[in-house]
């Protein structure tokens, strides 16, 4: 898919304008705080997400600087081609509250957008990936197979549920041993629930893994090698079903220091994914240039695998990541992502200088200029 247009009028500091980008690469350029994240943010509204920023929908519209406070509402246009067809979406951010418009029908939320417009960001924040703790890199797999498969959502919620009556009875157990039973049946309810979670996210790592590899491979230039693979806390078996016998085993080997500490200690909670650069730990040994090519090699995947599920390729908005790439790192951003539409933020006009074909746009205290190559 492709955005033809995206308009705003009091986003944040974007004043009332349009855009027109190209089907292939658009870089938006500008000093610090000119609005160039602004820019992505407001399109990446319109997958019905929040922003990426954390920031809550009151603080979106433009501030009055007379009174320091956001102003009653901000609106946003946008025309796209996608499913083999133009369509086009609106959004409303007022008094707090998002409504929106899907070729002509009126929504009372922005979440009603979702899998109309598909989107994969990556922001210099995305970097704690590999920076932080697996909960990230949990979130990373979860977030990707909640939108390929809806059922996912559902079952990820069931097996937090589960965790949470097991953690609630584990307390419990010392001054309440009759309890046993019923523990055991929750033992077995997340067993299941546990081991169809792991198997998704197994499932899914394999099929993105090699293009993480070949991604990485194209902007480090074949020169190193990443590898990601899923690291369960429990081991995974052959089957669904060896993996939740291994699952319900684990528990009940470890259900007395549970029961001590009130905690489930294993299960896909505790899972990870393992990230290695030329056989060492990214996180641990990974150059900055190498961390940011790895998280955009993963990310550029997730896109690789959306598109395969929906058939289209999302939009791909890469905020602040030229910086602490070398030139050949950045000439593969710029110039070798094909087959998808893709918005690049970057401050330096320099590095605009090494785009070979695409658009260019100059950001400035809020007004955005197509600037002619
Ligand atoms: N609701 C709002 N109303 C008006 N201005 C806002 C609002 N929210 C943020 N801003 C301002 O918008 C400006 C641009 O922010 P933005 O994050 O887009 O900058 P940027 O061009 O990406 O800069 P950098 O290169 O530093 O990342 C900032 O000065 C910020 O304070
Ligand atoms: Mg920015």
């Amino acid at each position: 898919m492709y955005v033809t247009r995206l308009a705003s009028r009091d986003y944040r500091n974007l004043r009332e304008g349009e855009i027109f980008p190209c089907q292939g690469v658009n870089v938006i350029y500008g000093g610090n705080a000119q609005g160039k994240t602004n820019l992505l943010e407001s399109l990446w509204l319109f997958t019905g997400g929040h922003s990426f920023r954390g920031s809550k929908d009151s603080e979106l519209p433009r501030l009055d600087p007379a009174t320091g406070k956001n102003g009653p509402g901000a609106a946003l246009e946008l025309e796209f081609h996608s499913e083999g067809r133009d369509q086009e979406a609106k959004l409303f951010i007022e008094n707090g509250r998002r409504s929106s418009v899907i070729n002509g029908v009126k929504k009372k939320t922005g979440s009603a957008l979702m899998g109309k417009v598909r989107a994969v960001i990556f922001s210099p924040e995305h970097l704690l990936l590999i920076k932080e703790g697996p909960a990230r890199r949990r979130s990373f797999l979860d977030g990707a197979l909640c939108q390929i498969k809806p059922s996912y959502a559902a079952l990820l919620n069931a097996y937090r549920r589960a965790l949470l009556q097991r953690n609630a009875l584990l307390k419990d157990l010392s001054r309440f041993p009759d309890l046993l039973d019923t523990l055991e049946i929750w033992d077995q309810r997340l067993a299941k629930l546990g081991s169809q979670v792991m198997e998704e996210r197994k499932k899914y790592t394999e099929r993105i893994s090699p293009d993480i590899q070949m991604v990485y491979s194209g902007i480090a230039r074949g020169q190193e090698q990443v590898f990601v693979s899923y690291s369960p806390s429990v081991g995974l078996g052959e089957s669904i079903e060896e993996m939740e016998e291994n699952f319900l085993k684990e528990l009940i080997r470890t259900r007395a220091s549970d029961s001590r500490s009130g905690f489930t200690s294993a299960g896909p909670h505790r899972d990870d994914l393992d990230i290695t650069i030329n056989g060492a730990s990214a996180r641990a040994y990974g150059s900055q240039g190498q961390q940011r090519s790895a998280v955009l090699a993963m990310k550029l995947a997730e896109a690789q695998a959306l598109s395969g599920y929906a058939g289209e390729a999302p939009i791909v908005l890469l905020d602040d990541v030229m910086s602490e790439l070398d030139q050949h790192r950045q000439d593969y951003l710029l110039n070798h992502l094909h087959g998808r539409q893709v918005f690049i933020t970057c401050c330096s006009p320099d590095t605009v200088g090494l785009m070979e074909t695409g658009m260019r746009f100059q950001v400035e205290n809020g007004v955005v200029t197509p600037i002619s190559v």
